[in-house]
């Protein structure tokens, strides 16, 4: 089948339908998350655990809210494809990824938040058009933060054009102590998961004498979805993990994009035997389950390109560092 093609205009148009969903679904949310409890048993605020794991749970309202999303999408864009992770929990990961438009959509991402009250959790709408991300909206709905992007037409958060700040205010690190970095544990916790992270993240955090990074600091704000707005917004100079699934981060991938950030495949080399002058941070493929994002980076002064050049330094460092990890890709190919 050929590409598909699609012009600004058209760009335009899908945003302003995912910000209107966004909003539209924005007070059921909020209402939910006030409501929604661990304990909240027997009615429509319950969390519910998936397969038996307590670290990874869903609630009515990320059915309800994805249910909503998809039925007005449906009626508008009939002929698109839908991903949605609730919808998905229900099928399996049986469905293809193919170049369609396909609206790619996380009801509540960061739901463990949701359910203990902690802000970070939203709402993610993206578009992918040939399996790459067009269109994205994150909406923080109990921080009141609208994130929004797509390709060629710049992202903005609340109206105002991402990253927040510029230089001097926001300058360009040279090495990861220079770093702030946002990642997740993630919800798996066998011996060797939990290993590998524990040995990534000790990797990061060691003082550089004793082979470590010094990264400044290592935050987990428990949403692949807000980190992504954090590295957009320009107060995260990095986000990795590895296990999220598109939906957790079709819309982040590009809002990063369009504030000037990069995104790389999230492989780690730490352990692997590539040769050294091999290593280069790969192209993101959205369905592999594996990411590296880093924020804008003004050039340095009298260096045109230096901050995309810097951006790939900070990349291969990271990637020197993590582990990678097994994860079964997202859909068929
Ligand atoms: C999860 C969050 C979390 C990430 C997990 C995701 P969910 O999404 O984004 O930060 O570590 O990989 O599954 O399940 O809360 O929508």
């Amino acid at each position: 089948m050929s590409a598909c093609v699609v012009s600004p205009e058209q760009l335009q148009a899908y945003l302003a339908t995912a910000v209107a969903l966004a909003k539209e679904v924005g007070p059921v949310f909020k209402d939910g998350f006030w409501r929604t409890g661990q304990f909240a048993t027997g009615n429509d605020f319950a969390a519910i655990d998936k397969m038996g794991n307590e670290a990874d749970c869903v609630t009515a309202v990320d059915c309800h809210i994805e249910k909503v999303i998809f039925s007005r999408l449906r009626e508008i864009y009939p002929e698109h494809k839908f991903v949605g992770e609730e919808t998905t929990a229900e099928i399996g990961n049986k469905y293809k990824v193919t170049d369609d438009p396909t609206w790619v959509v996380d009801p509540v991402d960061g739901t463990n938040n949701f359910v203990h009250h902690f802000p970070y959790t939203g709402i993610s709408i993206g578009l992918t058009i040939n399996k790459e991300p067009v269109v994205g909206v994150i909406y923080l709905p109990v921080l009141d933060e609208l994130y929004t992007a797509a390709k060629g037409l710049g992202a903005q958060l609340n109206g105002q054009s991402l990253p927040i700040f510029s230089f001097p205010t926001l300058t360009t690190p040279t090495s990861l102590s220079q770093c702030s970095m946002v990642s997740e544990h993630g919800s798996l916790r066998s011996e060797s998961c939990i290993k590998s992270r524990l040995d990534t993240f000790k990797r990061l955090l060691l003082e550089r004498d004793q082979g470590g990074a010094s990264i400044r600091n290592l935050r987990f704000t428990g949403s692949a979805a807000s980190d992504l707005a954090l590295v957009a917004k320009g107060v995260a100079e990095i986000y990795w993990e590895t296990g999220p699934h598109a939906w957790d981060y079709a819309a982040g991938v590009i809002i990063v994009l369009e504030s000037g950030g990069a995104v790389f495949d999230g492989s780690g080399w730490w352990g692997s035997s590539i040769p050294d002058d091999e290593k280069s941070p790969q192209p993101l493929n959205i369905w592999n389950r594996k990411i590296l994002a880093v924020r804008h980076m003004p050039d340095l002064i009298g260096k045109p390109g230096s901050g995309c050049q810097i951006q790939k330094h900070l990349a291969a460092a990271v990637l020197n560092l993590v582990e990678d990890n097994p994860y079964e890709p997202d859909g068929s190919h």
